[in-house]
C-alpha cells in the first residue's frame, strides 16, 4: 500500500493525502460523516477542526444522541440527506414504500484498495498502475429502509485530484424510487467564495462567468438530455482574490453527458455547500430489491496557485488518465467541407478541394453532413447511414480511395442519435423515436431523437455504422448531435419508470460509444453537438477531441477557447480557420489572426480552399508547415492563460514544453482605440535563470526579463491583430 489514505480508529478520522493535497472527514457520534478539510497538504491532523457543538435555535437534535448542540443543521457533512435536521441541499432523496423521502445513513465500515476500479457502464478517470492511486470506499447504511450507500473516493499519488462517486444498493424486499442521488456533497467553512461557471448558448459556448456566492441557492443545470451549450457541467469555487496565478481554487467536473445539476448554497452562518450529480428534475429511478445504482464521477481539483494551476491539473489528468485513444498522439490537420459547401456537393465538386488540400500540406479531408440517404437539406435521411448514389455514383469508398491516393486521411460525419421522418429507418420503425403517447412530438432542426435507452434501437444504428467502418477506409469520425431531447418518454418502459428515460438515454449512448470506440480504436473520434454542446469529461473518455463551437469567428473564439481551457486541455479543443466575412458573425478578420486562433487549438480549415487567393494559399501553406513544427507543444504542452478576453480588449496565452526550454506565446488585440492603453506582456513559468532566443528575431533575452519585465506590445492601427512569439532556451546560456 502506498499509504495515501489513513483511518485513525481512535478519532474516526479519514485522511486522504499526497504531496499536494489533503482531504479529511470523520465518523461523528451517531455514525454521521462530518467533513473536516480539503486543501493544501497537511502532514498530520490533531483535531483542530472538531466541529463546535453549539446549541442553535430551530435546529433539531438527533434523538439517539444526548448532546443538545449536536445538530445536523449546520454540521459540515460528507454526504447530505433530508428528513433529520439538515435543512440545506440534500444529495439523496429516496421515495420509500411508505411515501417518505427521509433517510438516515450511518457509518458501517470502510475499505481501502489500490488503484481505481472501473465504474460499470459509465466513463471515468482511471489509474494505469496500482500504486498511482488508492480508493477508499465508505459504507453507510439506512437500517430502516435497508439501503446501503457506498461513497467512493480516489486520490492519485501525484495529482491534486480527488474523484468521488457513490453507489446505492437496495437490500430490502420492496422497490424504492431514487428521486435524487448526487455524486457528492462538499461543505466549506464560513468564508467568502466566488463561483466561476461556463454558461453559454449555441455558437457562444463556455463564456467564463464569475460571481459572488450569496445567501440562498444557485443551480447550474442542464434539462436538455445532454451537457448543453447553455451550461457546462464543470465549475470552480475560488477565493475573491484568486486570479490566474495566485489564490485558492476548487474545481469540479462531472464525468457525464446527460442532465446535470451543480448546486451551491450559502447557509445561515456563511458556510457553503456544493452538491453535484445527475439533475434530479424529471429523474426518478426504480431500484428493485438486490439492484444497485452507480452515480457518475466528479473530479475535484485543488489549487493554491490560481486558476492556471487548477486547469493544468485537469489538462494533465484528461490527457493521461481520461482519454483512451489517440493519447498523446498528434492530431492531423484537416479540412472539413461544411462551411465550404454545406449540403451542396458531389464527388466531382469535392475533388478540387482535396487536390488543393494536398498542395497545401493538409493531412485529412472530412466529409461533413449530406453524404448519405438523399440528404440535400436538413429535412431528410438521418438514420440511413448509406451513401447517396447521386452524389457519389461509385460509392463512398471510391471517393475515400481518391482522398487516400492524394496522401490524405479520410474522415466522415455522422449523427447517429437522430432520425428524420423522411428516412428508411423511420418508415420501418416509426416507434424508434422518443415520443409521448397521444402528443405530437417536437421537431428540432427537422429531426427527432432516437430512444437510445432501447437495445434494438442502438443495434439498428450500430449495425449500419459497422458496415461503414468495417470497410476500412474511414480514419476519423465526427459524431454530431444537432438537437436536444424533448418528448422524453420510452415506449418500452412502464409508466412509473418514465423518470429513468433521460439517464437511460445517456447510458445507452455510452454503451454504443464503448462498443464502437473499442472495436475501432485506430479511428480518430471527434465529439460534436452543434459545435460544443457536449464538451464534457464523459465524452472525452470516448472521443479525444471535440468540435468546440459552430462559431468559427476568430474573435468570438478567443472567449470560447479561453473559457473551454479552464477545464479541458488544448488537445481536446478543435479550431478551424474559416472564410471571411465569417458565416456566423459577418466579421472580417485578417487571415493571420484567424490562423493564430485556430493554431492555438487542434488546427483545421473549414472553407473552400479552391476559392482562396494565391496570397492566402501561401499563408495556409505557411500556417500548416508551421503548425506541424509546433503542434506537439500546442496540443500537449503546458497551457497558461495570460490575459482574459472576458476582462479586457485583448487576450494572450502561452504554451511551454516539459523542461521549459521552448515557449510559444500568442497575443491578440481585439479592437483598436484612439489612446489605447499600451499592453504589457509578461510570461509565466519560465526558467528564470536561463536565456531564451526569439526564434524569428534571434534576439537573446533572459528568462527573468520575459517573466518579470516583459515587453510592450506594438500598437496597430487596425482591429483584430494577433502576434506570435516563439522562444527557445539557449543551451549553456545561463543568465546572470
Ligand atoms: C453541426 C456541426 O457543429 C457542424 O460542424 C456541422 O457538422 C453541422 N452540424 C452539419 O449538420
Amino acid at each position: 500500500m502506498t499509504g495515501l489514505i489513513q483511518f485513525d480508529e481512535k478519532t474516526g478520522v479519514f485522511h486522504l493525502h499526497n504531496q499536494q493535497i489533503s482531504y479529511l472527514f470523520a465518523v461523528e457520534e451517531g455514525g454521521l460523516l462530518g467533513h473536516i478539510y480539503f486543501g493544501h497538504r497537511l502532514k498530520d491532523y490533531h483535531g483542530g477542526r472538531a466541529y463546535p457543538r453549539i446549541d442553535r435555535g430551530f435546529s433539531g437534535n438527533l434523538t439517539d444522541i444526548s448532546e443538545r448542540g449536536y445538530s445536523p443543521d449546520t454540521l459540515l457533512r460528507e454526504y447530505s440527506e433530508t428528513g433529520f435536521g439538515d435543512y440545506r441541499l440534500p444529495a439523496i432523496l429516496i421515495k420509500q414504500e411508505n411515501g417518505s423521502q427521509a433517510t438516515r445513513f450511518t457509518y458501517e465500515g470502510y475499505r481501502i484498495d489500490k488503484g481505481k476500479p472501473k465504474l460499470e457502464g459509465l466513463p471515468a478517470t482511471y489509474a494505469l498502475e496500482e500504486d498511482e492511486a488508492e480508493t477508499l470506499t465508505v459504507v453507510l447504511v439506512d437500517a430502516v429502509a435497508k439501503l446501503k450507500l457506498s461513497l467512493f473516493y480516489t486520490i492519485y499519488r501525484d495529482r491534486a485530484v480527488i474523484t468521488r462517486s457513490c453507489r446505492l444498493e437496495n437490500h430490502s424486499d420492496v422497490p424504492v424510487f431514487i428521486d435524487k442521488l448526487a455524486s457528492m456533497t462538499l461543505d466549506f467553512t464560513a468564508q467568502p467564495l466566488e463561483l466561476i461557471s461556463l454558461p453559454g448558448a449555441h455558437v457562444n459556448e463556455r463564456q467564463l462567468t464569475r460571481e459572488t456566492i450569496r445567501y440562498g441557492q444557485k443551480r447550474l443545470v442542464s434539462r436538455r438530455g445532454t451537457t448543453s451549450h447553455q451550461m457546462n457541467n464543470a465549475a470552480a469555487l475560488v477565493s475573491p482574490q484568486t486570479n490566474e496565478f495566485f489564490g485558492e481554487a476548487y474545481g469540479f467536473a462531472l464525468v457525464y453527458s446527460g442532465n446535470h445539476a451543480i448546486e451551491i448554497e450559502r447557509d445561515q452562518i456563511d458556510q457553503t455547500r456544493v452538491v453535484i450529480g445527475i439533475n434530479e428534475e424529471q429523474f426518478s429511478w426504480q431500484l428493485s430489491p438486490k439492484e444497485s445504482f452507480q452515480t457518475p464521477e466528479v473530479v475535484m481539483v485543488y489549487s493554491d496557485k490560481g486558476l492556471n494551476a487548477m486547469s493544468q491539473t485537469y489538462h494533465d489528468l484528461v490527457n493521461e488518465r481520461l482519454v483512451r485513444s489517440y493519447k498523446h498522439q498528434t492530431r492531423p490537420i484537416l479540412v472539413n467541407n461544411w462551411e465550404a459547401t454545406y449540403f451542396d456537393f458531389t464527388e466531382d465538386t469535392l475533388r478540387p478541394i482535396v487536390d488543393e488540400a494536398q498542395q497545401l500540406g493538409i493531412e485529412m479531408f472530412v466529409l461533413d453532413d449530406g453524404w448519405f440517404g438523399c440528404r440535400d437539406d436538413d429535412t431528410t435521411s438521418l438514420g440511413d447511414w448509406f451513401v447517396d448514389k447521386k452524389k457519389f455514383p461509385n460509392g463512398l469508398s471510391h471517393f475515400a480511395e481518391y482522398v487516400h491516393s492524394k496522401g490524405l486521411q479520410f474522415g466522415l460525419w455522422v449523427e447517429p442519435e437522430m432520425i428524420s421522418v423522411d428516412s428508411e429507418l423511420y418508415r420501418n420503425h416509426p416507434d424508434y423515436r422518443l415520443e409521448v403517447p397521444n402528443r405530437s412530438p417536437l421537431l428540432g432542426r427537422q429531426q427527432f431523437v432516437l430512444d437510445l435507452g432501447r437495445k434494438e434501437v442502438r443495434q439498428a444504428v450500430i449495425e449500419q455504422l459497422e458496415s461503414l467502418l468495417d470497410q476500412g477506409f474511414i480514419d476519423y469520425i465526427k459524431w454530431d448531435m444537432n438537437r436536444h431531447l424533448s418528448d422524453v418518454y420510452s415506449a418500452r418502459l412502464d409508466g412509473q419508470c418514465q423518470g429513468e428515460v433521460f439517464h437511460r438515454y445517456t447510458l445507452g449512448l455510452y454503451e454504443m460509444l464503448e462498443y464502437l470506440t473499442s472495436k475501432y480504436p485506430d479511428v480518430l473520434w471527434e465529439g460534436c453537438s452543434g459545435g460544443g454542446g457536449r464538451f464534457d469529461f464523459g465524452f472525452a473518455y470516448y472521443m479525444p477531441q471535440s468540435w468546440t463551437s459552430d462559431n468559427t469567428d476568430a474573435i468570438a473564439r478567443l472567449g470560447i477557447q479561453y473559457g473551454t481551457s479552464l477545464f479541458y486541455p488544448i488537445s481536446t479543443i478543435t479550431s478551424h480557420v474559416s472564410a471571411t466575412p465569417n458565416h456566423q458573425t459577418g466579421r472580417l478578420t485578417p487571415f493571420a489572426t484567424r490562423g493564430d486562433v485556430a493554431m492555438s487549438g487542434v488546427l483545421g480549415y473549414e472553407l473552400d480552399l479552391t476559392k482562396l487567393t494565391t496570397a492566402e494559399k501561401n499563408l495556409v501553406k505557411e500556417q500548416v508547415e508551421d503548425y506541424k513544427s509546433i503542434r506537439h507543444l500546442v496540443q500537449f504542452g503546458r497551457f497558461s492563460r495570460l490575459m482574459s478576453p472576458f476582462e479586457d480588449n485583448r487576450a494572450a496565452w502561452m504554451f511551454t514544453n516539459a523542461d521549459k526550454s521552448e515557449i510559444l506565446v500568442f497575443t491578440f488585440m481585439i479592437l483598436n482605440h484612439a489612446q489605447q492603453p499600451i499592453p504589457l506582456v509578461t510570461l509565466n513559468g519560465l526558467n528564470t535563470d536561463k536565456c531564451y532566443q526569439n526564434v524569428e528575431t534571434k534576439e537573446i533575452i533572459t528568462g527573468s526579463e520575459l517573466e518579470y519585465l516583459g515587453w510592450y506590445e506594438a500598437l496597430s492601427d487596425k482591429d483584430f491583430v494577433s502576434h506570435r512569439y516563439h522562444f527557445k532556451e539557449v543551451k549553456g546560456g545561463d543568465s546572470r
